[in-house]
């Protein structure tokens, strides 16, 4: 194993730390297994000798007993041993799939965004399963066939070691070529759990898109995409299934030409009086019964090559630094007047510069509007604000602290955002409000639904709050959607309130009453808000104009129109048409 791999195995071994009285159990009863199998092999030869060839025939009642007895005695070691061990493979896991889970999810948003959910999920199902099979796989096999092997080595060097010694020698050239194949079967497992993420990506693709599918009839190259990933695919399975299949009858091939070479040198022992028969078939007896083991234990190889695969990638994700983090000695956020200000902010997602010198400010209460055209970077600036991201120079503050000093869990209280992307959880309508404020009443839900103008359509509804949304939330329309996440901030009831596009889905008689539910939520709010339609945003006390990340004017509507500037200009092309 190379050096990474080892370190990688260590990392994995420290998770079964919080399991250790099943494993030791499970040694305890490997033990039973590896004893009664050597055992076996050590009773061959009395029973040869005294019985057989000295016509001992008081002995042939005993023969009975010694099966059954060593079977009983190896079939329940055998279930004690697996149970633990494979109970304690899956706590493991479970630790792993957990740490998956929390890790991930306190990523920044810069991770997110560079990897779809499709691969992210391959990982905390797909890998953990495959470390799972081969950890659990691993230590059955190394504790079991380890200590077996071990004590049938014994027995057989005790009955002649010459012979034992020469099969030592010829049977391991066996496990040659069985190393060769596992790493191959490391390599394809890699690129075919790469696959495998691709193929759930396009199904994920698929099935969250099928509307627009249906919509264009492109059914047909849909299949055909994922014709061709399957196909892909396959490829890498098939690989891996050719070196897996080759790997047990290329042991067995090689081992045939030691099984051949053993008998006939035991064979000549007898023969020269070296031994006797009796010891010479508890030998074979022996070294026969070390093939199943070995065998397992060469297939180890593979398993811990597919493993460490995995657990590299599991790994890769948890070793990914939390960028989005609490600095060291944090202090809640205190908000005061909830007075937001930007200064000199410089950020990019990638190498290009995406805000530039961005400074701004919101004094406490104010509704302030961000308008410019599309990619300007408004949405880059509320995500700031909610530190999705960190800027790469400049600050920004939240009544005179600064939004890095302070906890992540104090900062988002104090903010709730509305965006375009009407997220839903599959869970009642009820839940879905309350997703900001777990511990609201029903009748806060409703009054917040009430306020957000959601009330009359929910209340419609067969089971009213209780009413389960569908995957994505299929059933209801985009300005129903919107309506509920409108709730859902109110709710929340935060100081400063972040509306990206929020109206965006609503139709114009529908924005008109949520725009009435917005004003009454703006009250005494510190009020970032983003919107296409400029009738939405006139009345704001503050417009900031954005054009390729940096703010080209900022004043009241009238004041931008008399300037005749970029406000302008977007102002006149929405209201000619
Ligand atoms: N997650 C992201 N990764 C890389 N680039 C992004 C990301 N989000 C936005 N951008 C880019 O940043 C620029 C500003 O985007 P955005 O703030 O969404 O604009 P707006 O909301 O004004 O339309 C655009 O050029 C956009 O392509
Ligand atoms: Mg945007």
């Amino acid at each position: 194993m190379t050096n990474k791999g080892t370190q990688i195995y260590k990392r994995l071994l420290t998770y079964t730390r919080s399991c250790r009285g099943r494993i030791i159990v499970s040694v305890i009863a490997s033990l039973g297994v590896a004893g009664s199998d050597a055992a076996a092999a050590k009773l061959i030869q009395p029973f040869i000798d005294r019985l057989v060839v000295a016509g001992d025939v008081s002995l042939v009642k005993l023969v009975p007993i010694f099966v059954l007895g060593l079977a009983t005695i190896k079939g329940v070691s055998r279930f004690i041993q697996e149970y633990y061990i494979k109970t304690a493979g899956q706590l493991v896991m479970q630790d792993i799939r957990n740490d998956l889970f929390a890790h991930s999810i306190n990523l920044g948003m810069r991770y997110f965004s560079k990897i779809s959910s499709g691969p992210l999920m391959s990982r905390i199902l797909n890998d953990v399963n495959v470390i799972q099979a081969s950890v659990a796989e691993v230590l059955v096999g190394i504790l079991r066939e380890g200590i077996t092997l071990i004590a049938l080595t014994g027995v057989a060097f005790y009955g002649d070691w010459k012979l034992t010694a020469m099969a030592f020698v010829v049977l391991p050239l066996a496990a040659w070529p069985a190393s060769s194949i596992g790493k191959r079967i490391k390599r394809y497992t890699r690129s075919g759990q790469g696959a495998m993420g691709q193929l759930t990506k396009v199904l994920e693709q698929t099935f969250s898109g099928v509307k627009v599918i249906k919509a264009f009839g492109t059914e047909e190259r849909e299949v055909d995409r994922f014709k061709d990933e399957n196909r892909f695919y396959y490829r890498f399975l098939r690989k891996v299934i050719k070196y897996d299949a080759a790997s047990s009858p290329v042991m067995e091939i090689m081992s045939s030409f030691g099984v051949a070479a053993v008998l006939w040198y035991g064979l000549h022992r007898v023969i020269s009086g070296g031994m006797t028969q009796g010891e010479l078939f508890s030998v074979i007896g022996a070294i026969m019964f070390m093939y199943t083991p070995a065998k397992r234990l060469s297939k180890m190889y593979n398993r811990i090559q597919q493993a460490i695969g995995a657990a590299e990638r599991v790994f890769e994700l948890l070793g990914q630094p939390r960028d989005i983090a609490d600095e060291p000695g944090a202090e809640p956020l205190l908000v005061d007047h909830g007075k937001v200000s930007f200064d000199h902010v410089v950020f990019s997602y990638g190498e290009e510069p995406v805000l530039q010198d961005v400074s701004l400010e919101a004094l406490p209460g104010e509704v302030v509007a961000l308008v410019g055209p599309s990619g300007a970077g408004k949405s880059t600036i509320v995500a700031l604000v909610n530190r999705f991201y960190d800027p790469q120079s400049g600050s920004i503050l939240i009544d005179g602290q600064n939004i890095r000093q302070v906890t992540l869990s104090s900062l988002k209280a104090s903010l709730a955002m509305v965006d375009q992307e009407t997220f839903l959880f599959n869970d009642t309508i009820a839940n879905n409000i309350r997703y900001g404020r777990p511990g609201a009443s029903d009748e806060e839900v409703v009054e917040a639904a009430r306020q957000a103008f959601a009330d009359p359509f929910i209340s419609l509804l067969p089971s009213g709050y209780e009413t389960e949304i569908g995957d994505r939330g299929l059933r209801l329309s985009g300005g129903q959607r919107q309506r509920i996440c409108i709730a859902r901030a109110i709710l929340r009831d935060a100081p400063i309130l972040i509306l990206d596009e929020a109206t965006s889905a609503l139709d114009t008689e529908s924005e008109a009453m949520v725009q009435k539910a917005l004003a009454n939520l703006m009250e005494n709010r510190t009020t970032f808000v983003i919107a296409h339609r400029l009738s939405t945003i006139m009345h704001a006390d503050k417009i900031v104009v954005l054009d390729q990340g940096r703010v080209v004017e900022a004043g009241k509507h009238q004041e931008l129109l008399d300037k005749g500037g970029l406000y302008k200009k977007l102002y006149d092309i929405q209201f000619r048409a």
